[in-house]
């Protein structure tokens, strides 16, 4: 294998193998989380939904002041240079905008930071292990950490504010569950760490409106389920009402969508995925796998 092939960055102007991109400790994406990124996955040699995710990108950028100097156009071709250099199929890509190191030494002011942008592709990422995805997940509520309010940080930014996400994963890790489900401080549940979450409830698919990432894969899962005569709603949902859903799964570009079979100490359809989830999932993973959302890569060397 090539050292492309096992990852490849676009950085200060080039591609790179992955393990040559670095940037500096002193970057405030480092120091602060002050980044926004987003991934958009490559399924069978093409992008899926490139251009979503290219529009969510500019709109990060744009509410946290960052401009580094990039175009939407250039993304794009950045994207598929790295990926053409990686000659990788099934892959995770992300791209990336940090504050940036500071030109004024010892200031704070974030206006006078040099914004940098990024980009680095590696083979495919699931956001669960694959024999999980197949029996369906067990997933925990924390009862430790709430999601950080979308007052203080908006979680439609796609950030690396992680800290609530991932102690709540140990949370449920060292309780032995697959992953973990976060509520926000009005008792609502809201997303996970790298998901958005659904409910099926009397036949509908219910989802989150607020303090949650807009996720892309969660609008292909409600376009999915509007293609396929399925009634959704986009609203609160409280935690007590989660636990009564006939179904859970939740969405990720990592994985599209996946089964819940339980969620606390309740276990849903007799632990078995249920099967308005193993419909939007079949479906979506034909929608990713054929179809108009798709971009094939441009420049791949034939073999
Ligand atoms: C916090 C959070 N919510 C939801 C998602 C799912 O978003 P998408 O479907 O665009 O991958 C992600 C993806 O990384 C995420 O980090």
């Amino acid at each position: 294998m090539s050292d492309l092939a096992k990852g490849a960055a676009w950085i200060n102007g080039r591609v790179v193998p992955i393990a040559d991109a670095t940037i500096s400790v002193t970057d405030w994406g480092f120091t602060r989380s002050d980044a926004t990124y987003d991934v958009v996955g490559v399924w069978d040699g093409a992008f899926f939904r490139l251009d979503d995710h290219l529009d969510r990108f500019m709109a990060s950028l744009a509410k946290l002041h960052l401009n580094p100097d990039v175009t939407r156009d250039g993304i794009a071709d950045i994207l598929h240079r790295i990926t053409a250099a990686s000659g990788l199929r099934h892959a995770y890509c992300a791209f990336v905008a940090t504050r940036g190191m500071q030109r004024v030494p010892g200031s704070r002011d974030p206006r006078t930071c040099e914004n940098r942008f990024f980009a680095w592709i590696v083979p495919w990422v699931n956001v669960l292990a694959d024999d999980v995805v197949a029996r369906g997940a067990r997933m925990k509520i924390a009862e430790g950490p709430e999601r950080i309010s979308p007052n203080a940080v908006d979680p439609r930014a796609k950030n690396y504010h992680w800290g609530d996400l991932t102690a709540g994963l140990f949370e449920a890790l060292e309780d032995g569950f697959d992953t973990v489900a976060l509520k926000d401080g009005d008792g609502n549940i809201t997303e996970g760490p790298g998901f958005n979450l659904f409910a099926v409830i009397d036949g509908v698919v219910v989802t989150p409106a607020s303090g949650v990432l807009e996720g892309i894969t969660r609008r292909t899962a409600l376009e999915v389920a509007h293609s396929l005569g399925i009634p959704t709603e986009i609203r609160d949902i409280p935690v007590a009402e989660f636990l009564e859903a006939d179904e859970v799964f939740l969405s990720s570009t990592g994985g599209g969508v996946v089964p819940i079979v339980q969620v606390n100490s309740r276990i849903l359809g007799n632990g078995a995925p249920g099967p308005v989830s193993l419909r939007l999932r079949e479906t979506y993973s034909d929608w990713r796998a054929n179809g108009p959302l798709r971009t094939p890569v441009r420049g791949y060397r034939e073999n």
